[in-house]
């Protein structure tokens, strides 16, 4: 079984990244664990042309495809996002935006192979939880028109830095146990 965890924010050595570290490392004797940056990859903007309600591709080629394989590959996703202005950076919403052939609210659409779980991470600076569970929010939409089910989440405040995270292992061992 493999598992993807994937860093939605473009900093690699951050508080998302040591969460990301941290779950890779707690769920790597159970899955073959991948983790990945959103920035690894290169991809254009989606331009909303609906061509893919059509014909279920897009007219762009470039790294979505590699990220889509990522996914195709795993049975377990976990998408961590910090916060940036209230929502998820603007280069996994991109991303997001550019999977649109394989959702499933028009046909013909692209699909993954069904029965995957995803688990959805949010963390922020600012003291309170309802703007992590818009994050969460997101990311489980997605999950949702992909047809992945969303069987966990977490929200962190008060997290900036890598230093900022260890306080909440337990939470996200315990979310780990789920996976
Ligand atoms: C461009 C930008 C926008 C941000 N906007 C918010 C925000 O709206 N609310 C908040 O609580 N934190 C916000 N933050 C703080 C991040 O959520 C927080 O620092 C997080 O730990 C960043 O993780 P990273 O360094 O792994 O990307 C923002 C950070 C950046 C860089």
């Amino acid at each position: 079984m493999n598992a993807l965890v994937i860093n939605c924010s473009p900093v690699r050595n951050g508080a998302t990244a040591e969460i990301v570290g941290m779950i890779s490392s707690a769920i790597a004797g159970k899955y073959d664990t991948k983790s990945v940056c959103i920035d690894d990859y290169t991809f254009s903007f989606c331009k909303g042309c609906r061509s893919c309600h059509k014909t279920a591709k897009c007219v762009q080629k470039d790294d979505v495809d590699l990220l889509m394989n990522e996914f195709e590959n795993a049975d377990v996703i976990v998408c961590v996002a910090p916060s940036y202005w209230a929502d998820i950076p603007g280069q996994f919403k991109a991303f997001v935006d550019r999977v649109t052939p394989w959702c499933n609210t028009h046909e013909p659409h692209a699909t993954i192979p069904s029965g995957k779980r995803g688990f959805a991470v949010a963390l922020r600076t600012g003291p309170n939880m309802p703007e992590c569970e818009r994050l969460i929010g997101s990311i489980e939409h997605f999950y949702g028109h992909l047809e992945i089910e969303c069987t966990g989440h977490l929200g962190m405040v008060s997290v900036e830095y890598k230093e900022d995270v260890e306080k909440y292992r337990d939470q996200i061992l315990a979310l780990c146990e789920k996976m």
